[in-house]
Protein backbone atom coordinates (compact mmCIF):
# COMPACT_ATOMS: atom_id res chain seq x y z
CA UNK A 1 0.00 0.00 0.00
CA UNK A 2 1.04 3.47 -0.93
CA UNK A 3 1.41 5.97 1.36
CA UNK A 4 0.24 9.82 0.16
CA UNK A 5 0.40 12.59 2.42
CA UNK A 6 -2.64 14.42 3.02
CA UNK A 7 -3.92 16.43 -0.20
CA UNK A 8 -7.33 17.35 1.63
CA UNK A 9 -6.52 21.13 0.86
CA UNK A 10 -5.30 20.71 -2.72
CA UNK A 11 -7.05 21.34 -6.02
CA UNK A 12 -7.06 20.30 -9.76
CA UNK A 13 -7.98 21.58 -13.07
CA UNK A 14 -8.00 19.74 -16.03
CA UNK A 15 -8.10 20.84 -19.21
CA UNK A 16 -9.88 18.75 -22.40
CA UNK A 17 -8.73 18.32 -26.10
CA UNK A 18 -9.78 16.64 -28.64
CA UNK A 19 -12.28 13.37 -29.13
CA UNK A 20 -14.45 11.49 -26.93
CA UNK A 21 -11.46 8.88 -26.13
CA UNK A 22 -10.02 12.32 -24.16
CA UNK A 23 -13.31 13.20 -22.27
CA UNK A 24 -13.67 9.81 -21.23
CA UNK A 25 -10.11 9.33 -20.25
CA UNK A 26 -10.60 13.11 -18.26
CA UNK A 27 -12.99 11.46 -16.54
CA UNK A 28 -10.40 8.82 -15.25
CA UNK A 29 -7.84 11.64 -14.21
CA UNK A 30 -10.75 13.30 -12.23
CA UNK A 31 -11.70 9.92 -10.91
CA UNK A 32 -7.57 8.79 -9.64
CA UNK A 33 -7.03 12.80 -8.49
CA UNK A 34 -10.59 13.01 -6.18
CA UNK A 35 -9.24 9.29 -5.04
CA UNK A 36 -5.83 11.31 -4.03
CA UNK A 37 -7.86 13.63 -2.01
CA UNK A 38 -8.19 16.86 -4.93
CA UNK A 39 -11.01 18.44 -5.17
CA UNK A 40 -12.48 19.81 -8.32
CA UNK A 41 -10.62 24.30 -8.80
CA UNK A 42 -12.96 26.64 -10.22
CA UNK A 43 -10.27 27.32 -12.73
CA UNK A 44 -6.51 26.76 -13.23
CA UNK A 45 -5.43 30.37 -11.20
CA UNK A 46 -6.91 28.79 -8.35
CA UNK A 47 -6.01 24.86 -8.93
CA UNK A 48 -2.68 23.01 -7.57
CA UNK A 49 -2.65 20.42 -10.08
CA UNK A 50 -3.49 21.37 -14.33
CA UNK A 51 -3.88 19.07 -16.49
CA UNK A 52 -3.49 19.20 -20.04
CA UNK A 53 -5.66 16.56 -21.61
CA UNK A 54 -4.21 16.79 -25.68
CA UNK A 55 -5.22 16.08 -29.20
CA UNK A 56 -2.44 15.41 -31.79
CA UNK A 57 -5.32 15.01 -34.62
CA UNK A 58 -4.27 17.78 -36.52
CA UNK A 59 -1.91 20.60 -36.50
CA UNK A 60 -3.77 23.40 -34.71
CA UNK A 61 -5.08 21.34 -31.60
CA UNK A 62 -1.25 20.03 -31.31
CA UNK A 63 0.10 23.82 -31.20
CA UNK A 64 -2.78 24.88 -28.83
CA UNK A 65 -0.66 22.87 -26.62
CA UNK A 66 2.27 25.17 -26.63
CA UNK A 67 0.60 28.25 -26.70
CA UNK A 68 -1.21 26.90 -23.27
CA UNK A 69 1.78 25.85 -22.06
CA UNK A 70 3.34 29.33 -22.48
CA UNK A 71 0.16 31.34 -20.71
CA UNK A 72 0.00 28.42 -17.87
CA UNK A 73 3.69 28.61 -16.80
CA UNK A 74 2.67 31.64 -14.40
CA UNK A 75 0.56 29.13 -12.48
CA UNK A 76 4.23 27.42 -12.12
CA UNK A 77 5.69 30.05 -10.38
CA UNK A 78 3.14 30.10 -7.81
CA UNK A 79 3.47 26.30 -7.16
CA UNK A 80 1.48 24.89 -9.11
CA UNK A 81 2.18 21.72 -10.81
CA UNK A 82 1.56 21.45 -14.78
CA UNK A 83 1.12 18.87 -16.37
CA UNK A 84 0.38 17.21 -20.14
CA UNK A 85 -1.53 14.10 -20.83
CA UNK A 86 -2.95 12.59 -24.01
CA UNK A 87 -1.75 12.20 -27.20
CA UNK A 88 0.83 15.35 -27.77
CA UNK A 89 2.22 13.80 -24.85
CA UNK A 90 2.72 10.53 -25.98
CA UNK A 91 3.56 11.79 -30.11
CA UNK A 92 5.54 15.05 -29.24
CA UNK A 93 7.34 14.18 -25.73
CA UNK A 94 10.80 15.44 -26.92
CA UNK A 95 9.07 18.50 -28.47
CA UNK A 96 7.77 19.00 -25.06
CA UNK A 97 10.95 18.52 -23.38
CA UNK A 98 12.47 20.97 -26.01
CA UNK A 99 10.46 23.94 -25.96
CA UNK A 100 8.47 23.55 -22.35
CA UNK A 101 11.10 22.00 -20.37
CA UNK A 102 9.00 23.61 -17.44
CA UNK A 103 6.42 21.10 -17.79
CA UNK A 104 6.40 18.52 -14.40
CA UNK A 105 4.40 15.89 -15.54
CA UNK A 106 4.13 13.98 -19.01
CA UNK A 107 1.60 11.04 -19.62
CA UNK A 108 0.86 9.32 -22.43
CA UNK A 109 -3.17 7.92 -22.65
CA UNK A 110 -1.81 4.42 -21.62
CA UNK A 111 0.07 5.08 -18.28
CA UNK A 112 -2.49 7.30 -16.18
CA UNK A 113 -2.21 4.23 -13.42
CA UNK A 114 1.04 5.95 -12.48
CA UNK A 115 -0.46 9.36 -11.88
CA UNK A 116 -0.34 8.77 -8.12
CA UNK A 117 3.26 8.13 -7.60
CA UNK A 118 4.83 10.40 -10.53
CA UNK A 119 2.44 13.33 -9.18
CA UNK A 120 3.47 12.51 -5.38
CA UNK A 121 7.16 12.80 -6.86
CA UNK A 122 6.53 15.52 -8.89
CA UNK A 123 5.24 17.73 -6.13
CA UNK A 124 8.08 16.64 -3.50
CA UNK A 125 11.16 16.79 -5.44
CA UNK A 126 10.03 19.38 -8.33
CA UNK A 127 11.49 17.35 -10.77
CA UNK A 128 10.10 16.56 -14.39
CA UNK A 129 8.06 12.36 -13.99
CA UNK A 130 7.31 10.83 -17.35
CA UNK A 131 5.58 7.47 -18.11
CA UNK A 132 5.02 6.99 -21.72
CA UNK A 133 4.73 3.25 -22.32
CA UNK A 134 3.11 3.50 -26.05
CA UNK A 135 1.78 -0.48 -25.46
CA UNK A 136 0.96 -0.82 -22.15
CA UNK A 137 -2.16 -2.70 -20.91
CA UNK A 138 -4.56 -0.71 -19.31
CA UNK A 139 -5.74 -1.74 -16.24
CA UNK A 140 -9.20 -2.25 -15.17
CA UNK A 141 -9.57 -1.02 -11.58
CA UNK A 142 -9.24 2.67 -12.24
CA UNK A 143 -11.59 5.39 -10.66
CA UNK A 144 -13.86 7.91 -12.90
CA UNK A 145 -15.74 10.59 -11.83
CA UNK A 146 -17.98 11.18 -14.61
CA UNK A 147 -19.09 14.11 -15.99
CA UNK A 148 -22.71 13.54 -17.07
CA UNK A 149 -25.73 11.49 -14.76
CA UNK A 150 -27.50 10.60 -17.52
CA UNK A 151 -25.13 9.45 -20.63
CA UNK A 152 -21.84 7.86 -19.87
CA UNK A 153 -18.76 6.32 -22.24
CA UNK A 154 -17.37 3.22 -21.86
CA UNK A 155 -14.21 2.60 -23.38
CA UNK A 156 -14.33 -1.12 -25.54
CA UNK A 157 -11.23 -0.83 -27.05
CA UNK A 158 -7.71 1.16 -26.53
CA UNK A 159 -5.80 1.98 -29.56
CA UNK A 160 -5.87 0.90 -32.89
CA UNK A 161 -3.97 -1.26 -35.64
CA UNK A 162 -5.05 0.18 -38.94
CA UNK A 163 -2.29 2.89 -39.97
CA UNK A 164 -4.15 5.42 -42.14
CA UNK A 165 -1.79 6.65 -43.81
CA UNK A 166 -2.77 10.39 -42.55
CA UNK A 167 -3.09 9.15 -39.11
CA UNK A 168 -1.15 10.18 -35.61
CA UNK A 169 -3.59 7.95 -33.62
CA UNK A 170 -2.13 4.85 -33.43
CA UNK A 171 1.47 6.36 -32.60
CA UNK A 172 -0.44 8.21 -29.70
CA UNK A 173 -2.50 5.56 -28.83
CA UNK A 174 -0.57 2.58 -28.78
CA UNK A 175 -1.89 -0.66 -30.27
CA UNK A 176 -5.43 -2.44 -30.63
CA UNK A 177 -6.31 -3.44 -26.83
CA UNK A 178 -9.87 -4.89 -26.30
CA UNK A 179 -11.52 -4.87 -22.79
CA UNK A 180 -12.34 -8.61 -21.82
CA UNK A 181 -16.37 -8.56 -22.29
CA UNK A 182 -17.17 -9.65 -18.73
CA UNK A 183 -14.94 -6.19 -17.87
CA UNK A 184 -17.22 -4.32 -20.27
CA UNK A 185 -20.06 -5.70 -18.64
CA UNK A 186 -19.64 -4.99 -15.31
CA UNK A 187 -19.14 -1.43 -16.03
CA UNK A 188 -22.59 -0.92 -18.18
CA UNK A 189 -24.27 -2.79 -15.46
CA UNK A 190 -22.96 -0.33 -13.04
CA UNK A 191 -23.68 2.52 -15.00
CA UNK A 192 -27.03 1.31 -15.21
CA UNK A 193 -27.54 0.36 -11.98
CA UNK A 194 -26.36 4.18 -11.21
CA UNK A 195 -29.82 5.33 -13.48
CA UNK A 196 -27.42 6.22 -16.62
CA UNK A 197 -29.79 6.46 -19.35
CA UNK A 198 -27.63 5.76 -22.48
CA UNK A 199 -24.13 4.05 -22.32
CA UNK A 200 -21.93 4.89 -25.48
CA UNK A 201 -19.38 2.04 -26.54
CA UNK A 202 -15.80 4.19 -27.58
CA UNK A 203 -12.98 2.57 -29.84
CA UNK A 204 -10.93 4.23 -32.71
CA UNK A 205 -12.74 1.09 -34.87
CA UNK A 206 -15.27 -1.14 -32.50
CA UNK A 207 -15.28 -3.57 -35.39
CA UNK A 208 -11.76 -4.40 -34.30
CA UNK A 209 -13.10 -5.66 -30.89
CA UNK A 210 -12.23 -8.60 -29.82
CA UNK A 211 -9.80 -9.33 -32.60
CA UNK A 212 -6.58 -9.51 -30.09
CA UNK A 213 -8.73 -11.65 -27.42
CA UNK A 214 -8.40 -15.54 -27.29
CA UNK A 215 -11.74 -15.60 -26.94
CA UNK A 216 -13.56 -15.42 -29.56
CA UNK A 217 -15.82 -13.11 -29.50
CA UNK A 218 -16.75 -9.82 -31.74
CA UNK A 219 -18.14 -6.38 -31.47
CA UNK A 220 -22.04 -7.40 -32.75
CA UNK A 221 -21.98 -9.86 -30.29
CA UNK A 222 -20.54 -7.69 -27.87
CA UNK A 223 -23.63 -5.29 -28.72
CA UNK A 224 -25.83 -7.94 -27.79
CA UNK A 225 -24.98 -8.64 -24.74
CA UNK A 226 -24.78 -5.06 -23.95
CA UNK A 227 -28.32 -5.06 -25.09
CA UNK A 228 -29.67 -7.61 -23.09
CA UNK A 229 -28.70 -6.16 -19.87
CA UNK A 230 -30.94 -2.70 -21.11
CA UNK A 231 -34.45 -1.87 -20.40
CA UNK A 232 -35.36 0.86 -22.42
CA UNK A 233 -31.74 2.96 -22.26
CA UNK A 234 -30.08 3.93 -25.21
CA UNK A 235 -26.88 2.45 -26.57
CA UNK A 236 -25.24 3.69 -29.08
CA UNK A 237 -21.21 3.70 -30.17
CA UNK A 238 -18.50 4.99 -32.24
CA UNK A 239 -16.83 4.73 -34.75
CA UNK A 240 -16.85 2.29 -37.16
CA UNK A 241 -14.58 1.63 -39.71
CA UNK A 242 -16.42 1.10 -43.09
CA UNK A 243 -13.63 -1.61 -44.05
CA UNK A 244 -15.06 -4.09 -41.56
CA UNK A 245 -18.69 -3.48 -40.97
CA UNK A 246 -20.29 -7.23 -40.68
CA UNK A 247 -23.63 -7.66 -42.12
CA UNK A 248 -24.57 -9.13 -38.33
CA UNK A 249 -23.83 -5.36 -37.43
CA UNK A 250 -26.36 -3.95 -39.63
CA UNK A 251 -28.16 -7.05 -38.12
CA UNK A 252 -27.62 -5.86 -34.52
CA UNK A 253 -28.60 -2.07 -35.47
CA UNK A 254 -31.77 -2.97 -37.05
CA UNK A 255 -33.48 -6.12 -34.15
CA UNK A 256 -31.47 -4.70 -31.26
CA UNK A 257 -33.87 -2.63 -29.44
CA UNK A 258 -31.61 -0.71 -27.08
CA UNK A 259 -29.47 0.32 -30.23
CA UNK A 260 -30.01 3.48 -31.85
CA UNK A 261 -30.48 3.78 -35.10
CA UNK A 262 -27.48 5.77 -35.97
CA UNK A 263 -23.72 5.35 -37.69
CA UNK A 264 -20.62 7.05 -37.84
CA UNK A 265 -19.36 6.25 -40.70
CA UNK A 266 -15.96 8.12 -41.60
CA UNK A 267 -15.64 7.92 -45.39
CA UNK A 268 -12.36 10.12 -45.64
CA UNK A 269 -12.88 10.51 -49.36
CA UNK A 270 -15.01 9.57 -52.20
CA UNK A 271 -12.41 8.83 -55.01
CA UNK A 272 -11.34 5.05 -54.69
CA UNK A 273 -7.49 5.92 -55.78
CA UNK A 274 -7.47 8.35 -52.92
CA UNK A 275 -8.81 6.08 -50.48
CA UNK A 276 -6.41 3.59 -51.64
CA UNK A 277 -3.46 5.98 -50.90
CA UNK A 278 -4.65 6.75 -47.36
CA UNK A 279 -4.78 2.69 -47.25
CA UNK A 280 -8.70 2.90 -46.25
CA UNK A 281 -9.06 -0.32 -47.72
CA UNK A 282 -12.48 0.01 -49.77
CA UNK A 283 -13.50 1.58 -52.72
CA UNK A 284 -15.96 4.41 -52.89
CA UNK A 285 -18.29 2.28 -54.73
CA UNK A 286 -17.64 -0.76 -51.70
CA UNK A 287 -18.99 2.56 -49.37
CA UNK A 288 -21.91 3.44 -51.15
CA UNK A 289 -23.17 -0.25 -51.70
CA UNK A 290 -22.66 -0.59 -47.38
CA UNK A 291 -24.81 2.38 -47.37
CA UNK A 292 -27.29 1.15 -49.33
CA UNK A 293 -27.18 -1.80 -47.92
CA UNK A 294 -27.47 0.11 -44.27
CA UNK A 295 -30.60 1.90 -45.14
CA UNK A 296 -32.41 -0.88 -46.59
CA UNK A 297 -32.11 -2.83 -43.59
CA UNK A 298 -32.55 -0.07 -41.00
CA UNK A 299 -35.62 1.93 -41.00
CA UNK A 300 -34.82 5.76 -39.84
CA UNK A 301 -30.84 5.08 -39.95
CA UNK A 302 -29.05 8.52 -39.52
CA UNK A 303 -25.85 8.55 -41.13
CA UNK A 304 -22.68 10.70 -40.22
CA UNK A 305 -19.21 10.99 -41.00
CA UNK A 306 -16.14 12.47 -41.19
CA UNK A 307 -14.32 13.97 -44.62
CA UNK A 308 -10.83 14.93 -45.42
CA UNK A 309 -9.76 17.30 -48.08
CA UNK A 310 -6.34 17.85 -49.62
CA UNK A 311 -4.65 14.22 -49.02
CA UNK A 312 -1.58 14.24 -50.49
CA UNK A 313 -1.85 13.62 -54.82
CA UNK A 314 -5.91 14.56 -54.59
CA UNK A 315 -6.39 16.30 -57.70
CA UNK A 316 -9.48 19.07 -58.50
CA UNK A 317 -11.10 16.37 -59.97
CA UNK A 318 -10.58 13.40 -57.48
CA UNK A 319 -11.99 15.91 -54.93
CA UNK A 320 -15.01 16.73 -57.39
CA UNK A 321 -15.85 13.00 -56.56
CA UNK A 322 -15.73 13.39 -53.14
CA UNK A 323 -18.42 16.25 -53.61
CA UNK A 324 -20.35 14.16 -55.37
CA UNK A 325 -20.25 11.01 -53.27
CA UNK A 326 -21.61 13.34 -50.20
CA UNK A 327 -24.02 14.91 -52.44
CA UNK A 328 -25.47 11.76 -53.56
CA UNK A 329 -25.31 9.91 -49.73
CA UNK A 330 -27.17 13.04 -48.14
CA UNK A 331 -25.38 12.59 -44.67
CA UNK A 332 -27.18 14.02 -41.91
CA UNK A 333 -24.24 15.17 -40.70
CA UNK A 334 -20.30 15.35 -42.41
CA UNK A 335 -17.34 16.73 -40.26
CA UNK A 336 -15.32 18.04 -43.15
CA UNK A 337 -11.26 18.82 -42.08
CA UNK A 338 -8.41 19.67 -44.17
CA UNK A 339 -5.57 17.40 -44.33
CA UNK A 340 -2.83 17.94 -42.00
CA UNK A 341 0.51 16.47 -41.93
CA UNK A 342 1.09 14.64 -38.96
CA UNK A 343 5.05 14.03 -38.09
CA UNK A 344 5.96 10.41 -38.55
CA UNK A 345 2.39 9.44 -40.86
CA UNK A 346 3.39 8.19 -44.20
CA UNK A 347 1.71 10.73 -45.82
CA UNK A 348 3.34 13.49 -44.15
CA UNK A 349 6.39 11.61 -46.36
CA UNK A 350 4.32 12.49 -49.76
CA UNK A 351 5.79 13.98 -52.28
CA UNK A 352 2.64 15.41 -53.85
CA UNK A 353 1.20 17.89 -51.24
CA UNK A 354 -1.83 19.95 -52.19
CA UNK A 355 -1.52 23.66 -51.98
CA UNK A 356 -3.02 25.39 -48.72
CA UNK A 357 -4.70 27.64 -51.36
CA UNK A 358 -6.21 24.54 -52.52
CA UNK A 359 -7.31 22.68 -49.57
CA UNK A 360 -8.95 26.13 -48.14
CA UNK A 361 -11.19 26.59 -51.03
CA UNK A 362 -12.15 22.72 -51.50
CA UNK A 363 -13.16 22.75 -47.53
CA UNK A 364 -14.72 26.09 -47.98
CA UNK A 365 -16.95 24.34 -50.93
CA UNK A 366 -17.54 20.96 -49.23
CA UNK A 367 -18.76 22.26 -45.80
CA UNK A 368 -21.46 24.70 -47.41
CA UNK A 369 -22.63 22.11 -49.33
CA UNK A 370 -23.16 19.71 -46.33
CA UNK A 371 -24.29 22.17 -44.14
CA UNK A 372 -26.75 22.92 -46.94
CA UNK A 373 -27.74 19.33 -46.98
CA UNK A 374 -28.05 18.93 -43.39
CA UNK A 375 -30.46 21.31 -43.39
CA UNK A 376 -32.57 20.18 -45.97
CA UNK A 377 -32.60 16.95 -44.63
CA UNK A 378 -33.35 18.54 -41.22
CA UNK A 379 -35.87 20.21 -42.35
CA UNK A 380 -38.15 17.27 -43.84
CA UNK A 381 -38.31 15.96 -40.42
CA UNK A 382 -39.83 19.76 -39.27
CA UNK A 383 -43.78 18.45 -37.80
CA UNK A 384 -41.98 15.23 -36.45
CA UNK A 385 -42.41 14.11 -33.13
CA UNK A 386 -39.21 12.72 -31.79
CA UNK A 387 -38.29 10.64 -28.59
CA UNK A 388 -35.65 12.85 -26.91
CA UNK A 389 -33.42 11.62 -24.25
CA UNK A 390 -33.10 15.08 -22.04
CA UNK A 391 -29.07 15.05 -21.27
CA UNK A 392 -28.17 18.66 -19.69
CA UNK A 393 -29.73 21.65 -19.29
CA UNK A 394 -28.96 24.66 -21.49
CA UNK A 395 -25.98 26.68 -20.81
CA UNK A 396 -26.90 29.62 -23.25
CA UNK A 397 -30.98 29.86 -23.03
CA UNK A 398 -32.13 29.77 -19.68
CA UNK A 399 -34.87 27.47 -18.57
CA UNK A 400 -34.07 25.56 -21.97
CA UNK A 401 -32.93 21.33 -22.23
CA UNK A 402 -30.94 20.07 -24.52
CA UNK A 403 -31.53 16.32 -25.88
CA UNK A 404 -31.01 13.85 -28.22
CA UNK A 405 -33.02 11.97 -30.79
CA UNK A 406 -32.10 7.94 -31.62
CA UNK A 407 -30.62 9.28 -34.24
CA UNK A 408 -28.22 11.59 -32.81
CA UNK A 409 -29.92 14.49 -33.19
CA UNK A 410 -29.31 16.88 -31.04
CA UNK A 411 -33.12 18.93 -29.87
CA UNK A 412 -33.28 22.10 -27.68
CA UNK A 413 -36.71 23.31 -26.68
CA UNK A 414 -37.95 25.00 -23.25
CA UNK A 415 -37.80 22.34 -19.92
CA UNK A 416 -36.25 22.53 -16.01
CA UNK A 417 -33.82 20.31 -14.48
CA UNK A 418 -36.30 17.53 -13.56
CA UNK A 419 -36.58 16.79 -16.83
CA UNK A 420 -32.64 15.27 -16.99
CA UNK A 421 -32.60 11.91 -17.85
CA UNK A 422 -36.23 11.55 -18.88
CA UNK A 423 -37.47 10.05 -22.10
CA UNK A 424 -39.82 12.66 -23.55
CA UNK A 425 -42.03 12.95 -26.89
CA UNK A 426 -40.99 17.05 -28.36
CA UNK A 427 -42.58 18.06 -32.03
CA UNK A 428 -39.36 19.53 -33.70
CA UNK A 429 -40.59 23.15 -34.84
CA UNK A 430 -37.49 24.41 -36.32
CA UNK A 431 -34.66 22.67 -38.51
CA UNK A 432 -31.22 23.68 -37.49
CA UNK A 433 -27.83 22.54 -38.74
CA UNK A 434 -27.42 20.84 -35.38
CA UNK A 435 -30.54 19.42 -35.26
CA UNK A 436 -33.98 20.91 -34.30
CA UNK A 437 -35.89 23.33 -31.97
CA UNK A 438 -38.91 21.91 -30.45
CA UNK A 439 -41.61 21.84 -27.96
CA UNK A 440 -42.66 18.75 -25.62
CA UNK A 441 -45.71 16.69 -25.83
CA UNK A 442 -47.67 16.75 -23.05
N1 LIG B 1 -10.83 6.25 -35.56
C1 LIG B 1 -11.56 7.16 -36.31
C2 LIG B 1 -10.91 8.49 -36.53
C3 LIG B 1 -10.26 9.22 -35.43
S1 LIG B 1 -9.60 10.76 -35.89
C4 LIG B 1 -11.79 6.55 -37.69
O1 LIG B 1 -11.14 5.63 -38.08
O2 LIG B 1 -12.60 7.08 -38.39
C5 LIG B 1 -11.07 11.67 -36.30
C6 LIG B 1 -11.06 12.24 -37.69
O3 LIG B 1 -10.01 13.17 -37.85
C7 LIG B 1 -10.81 11.23 -38.79
O4 LIG B 1 -11.96 10.53 -39.15
C8 LIG B 1 -10.28 12.07 -39.92
O5 LIG B 1 -11.32 12.54 -40.75
C9 LIG B 1 -9.65 13.24 -39.19
N2 LIG B 1 -8.18 13.18 -39.31
C10 LIG B 1 -7.36 12.21 -38.87
N3 LIG B 1 -6.08 12.49 -39.20
C11 LIG B 1 -6.11 13.68 -39.85
C12 LIG B 1 -5.11 14.50 -40.47
N4 LIG B 1 -3.84 14.15 -40.48
N5 LIG B 1 -5.50 15.65 -41.06
C13 LIG B 1 -6.81 16.01 -41.07
N6 LIG B 1 -7.78 15.29 -40.52
C14 LIG B 1 -7.45 14.12 -39.92
FE1 LIG C 1 -6.66 6.69 -37.39
FE2 LIG C 1 -7.40 4.97 -39.24
FE3 LIG C 1 -7.07 4.15 -36.73
FE4 LIG C 1 -9.11 5.71 -37.34
S1 LIG C 1 -8.79 3.63 -38.10
S2 LIG C 1 -7.73 5.94 -35.60
S3 LIG C 1 -8.28 7.03 -38.92
S4 LIG C 1 -5.49 4.89 -38.08
FE1 LIG D 1 -8.65 11.65 -30.03
FE2 LIG D 1 -7.11 13.61 -30.84
FE3 LIG D 1 -6.05 11.55 -29.64
S1 LIG D 1 -8.84 12.83 -31.90
S2 LIG D 1 -7.37 9.84 -30.13
S3 LIG D 1 -7.49 12.99 -28.75
S4 LIG D 1 -5.20 12.58 -31.37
Amino acid sequence: MLYFPSTMSLTYHLITMGCQMNERDSETLAGILESLGYARAQSAAEADVILLNTCAVREKPEHKVFSLLGELARHQRRGAIIGVCGCVAQAFAAAIREHAPQVDLLLGPRNYADLPVLLEEARSNRHPQEALDWDRCIPEDLPATRDNTVTAYVNITYGCDNYCAYCIVPYARGPLQSRRPPAVLDEVRCLLDQGYRQITLLGQNVNAYGQDLDEPVDFPELLGQVDQLCTGQRIRFTTSHPQDVPLRLIEALRDLPSVCEWLHLPLQAGDSTVLARMGRGYTAEAYLDLVARARQEIPGLTLSTDVMVGFPGETEEQFENTYRLLETIRFDQAFTFKFSPRPGTTAEKMPDQVPEEAKQSRLQRLAEMVARVARQVNRHQVGEVLEVLVEQTDAKSPRHVRGRTRGNKLVIFPGEQDLLGQMVNVRATEAKLWGFRGERLP
